[in-house]
């Protein structure tokens, strides 16, 4: 039993600093694996840190004990502004549809982290949906989608498609992008706004932990896309 582990759980914002984690909530480091043709494919657990009621995580990028915060973002005057929408995912996503499948779309939301573009990429695949292999890769490459943008629905029964997570943060090591990547919150963890507001609960969020993102407090890919390769990707997708 960790002392204190009854504390709320909850991801809290610090003002231009980090994010204080309480609740005993288990902080884990898992690297993204590819398959043969180099798409991402899966998450495989690489260490578990101590348990610890609280912790302090770094959101500036500039820590010297990471994943810890150690005070730099004071000394490189971090700006964290939250600039991220607060609306709702229902309200803000575009949807695509095949006859038995529907896929929701925030496309702000994405990390990056590309889990949906293996064997033609997830709008193909729900268009294959009477192909049993292609179903189930679509609703693979849904649930492991870290960031939550995309929710896969099975029309039939109006459910989404969802792992069950105990709640949990994840630090994501991408070793294809030779980086860091986001914090992987799951589980519907709280998470809370420096100006005391509550984010939207969701089963799937990144936060940004490299202090670059142009929407925070989520991740946007700028730990390793440069803002040219977000356009890039954006025309991609047909957001442009
Ligand atoms: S947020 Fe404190 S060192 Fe990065």
């Amino acid at each position: 039993m960790i002392m204190g582990a009854n504390k709320k759980i909850m991801i809290k914002i610090i003002k231009d600093g980090p994010y204080r984690v309480t609740g005993g909530v288990p902080l884990l480091e898992q690297a993204i694996v590819t398959d043969d043709n180099g798409n991402t494919r899966e998450l495989i657990d690489i260490k578990e840190y101590p348990r610890q009621n609280t912790y302090i995580l770094c959101r500036c990028g500039s820590s010297n004990n990471k994943p810890y915060c150690d005070g730099a973002h004071r000394k490189i005057g971090f700006d964290g502004s939250e600039t991220a929408s607060r609306r709702p995912y229902m309200e803000r996503a575009e949807t695509f549809e095949s006859p038995d499948l529907k896929i929701t779309d925030v496309y702000e939301l994405c990390d990056h982290s590309r889990f949906c573009q293996r064997s033609g990429g997830i709008r193909n695949l729900i268009q294959k949906s009477d192909d049993p292999e292609a179903r189930q890769t679509a609703i693979e490459e849904a649930m492991i989608c870290p960031s939550g943008r995309l929710v896969l629905w099975d029309k039939k029964t109006g459910k989404p498609f969802e792992k069950e997570f105990e709640p949990s943060i994840v630090l994501v090591h991408d070793k294809q992008k030779g980086c860091e990547g986001p914090l992987w919150v799951r589980g519907y963890i709280p998470i809370e706004s420096a100006d005391g507001s509550m984010y939207e609960s969701r089963n799937r969020v990144t936060l940004c932990r490299c202090g670059k993102s142009e929407n925070k407090p989520y991740c946007d890919g700028s730990h390793w896309m440069t803002r040219e390769q977000k356009l890039e990707f954006r025309k991609k997708w047909g957001l442009e």
